[in-house]
């Protein structure tokens, strides 16, 4: 019997690639470059599965080519970048890496948070320029985050790693969520409150939502001028729930102190974009989940999730249960 075959946008970490030996006949776009969009469309035109990659757009025209895809393995915990209606009404399962890079998204938020704080990027280029020439009482004074509020919008497996880092820094938590989670509030000192409250008390917000049309520009001008004129802002969620231009005005006119980021409307981030201009703003490039054990544990599940759907199993993290009535047949 033959094996299945699987295409790969980029090459995974061992962890992956050595569980997919001799299970299946896989085919990879290539090591370490972005997928040329055409050349994947053409290539997935006869597999069972895939194995996807951050950037590469899974739409309707990409459902329809892969006519015999019966599991999308999303190297990814979000989903956005999926059509999961028609994946679904196509019988195609679609899959995510949830829990393994919740540590290290954490982490980053909380680096952000202490490095927009403490003006990381402006002390380190005045120290780096000669700047540094005595000390001073008054010289390079950032924010606490000790005794401050953090406002986390999205209570999820991150968004309460985020609040258990931020009371080890003596933080008050406060957050809004699309259901209320009464069940960590107490272990987590954590008081639910509306968005727009939670935007007016916090000292720095934390976005750790899903991207989804509800988020979609969730942070625009209005609620960006709700904030404290001395509030951070970090986003390690999605570009696109924050408007750019607007945060742009708000950091360069004084409406906010700084911002913290980890992700972008436009990725990469075009060269031109006036937020790579602002020392308040100190920017990563979507590396959140970039630490060796987040990037094995994403292989990992994510091979896991393609083999468990292709050898006609229900896949840990199916993300659209409702196609299993209708699964493409085997
Ligand atoms: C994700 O998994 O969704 C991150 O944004 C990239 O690792």
């Amino acid at each position: 019997m033959s094996l299945p075959k699987v295409f790969l946008t980029q090459l995974i970490p061992d962890t992956g690639m050595s569980l997919l030996k001799g299970k299946v006949d896989y085919t990879l776009w290539s090591i370490d470059e972005a997928p040329d969009p055409d050349i994947v469309l053409r290539d997935v035109k006869n597999v069972d599965g895939v194995i996807v990659t951050m950037g590469v757009k899974l739409d309707r025209i990409f459902f329809e080519k892969a006519e015999k895809l019966k599991v999308a393995s999303l190297y990814s915990v979000g989903y956005d970048s999926v059509d999961i209606k028609t994946a679904t009404e196509l019988g195609i399962m679609v899959t995510n890496t949830p829990g393994v890079l919740t540590d290290a998204t954490a982490d980053t938020a909380m680096m952000l948070m202490l490095m927009t704080a403490r003006k990381a990027r402006e002390n380190e280029r005045i120290m780096r320029t000669g700047g540094w020439t005595h000390w001073s009482p008054s010289l390079f004074v950032g924010k606490d985050l000790a005794g401050s509020a953090l406002g986390i919008v999205g209570f999820g497996e991150i968004g309460r790693a985020v609040a258990k880092r931020a009371l080890s820094f003596g933080m008050k938590i406060i957050y809004t969520s699309r259901t209320r989670k009464i069940e960590y509030e107490d272990r987590l000192c954590a008081e639910n409150v509306p968005l727009g409250e939670l935007l007016e008390r916090s000292d720095f917000v934390s976005l750790n939502c899903a991207l989804t049309k509800d988020t979609t520009g969730l942070i625009g001008e209005d609620e960006l001028r709700m904030m404290k004129k001395d509030a951070v802002l970090i986003n390690t969620a999605r570009g696109a729930i924050v408007d750019q231009k607007a945060l742009f005005r708000a950091c360069s006119e004084g409406w906010i102190y700084g911002a913290g980021l980890d992700v972008y409307e436009k990725e990469p981030i075009p060269l031109d974009e006036p937020l790579l201009g602002l020392e308040n703003v100190v920017m990563m490039p979507h590396l959140a989940s970039a630490t060796k054990g987040a990037r094995e544990g994403m292989a990992r599940l994510a091979v896991t999730n393609l083999l468990e759907a292709l050898e006609g199993r229900v896949p840990p993290n199916l993300v659209n249960p409702d196609v299993l009535g209708r699964l493409r047949s085997f």
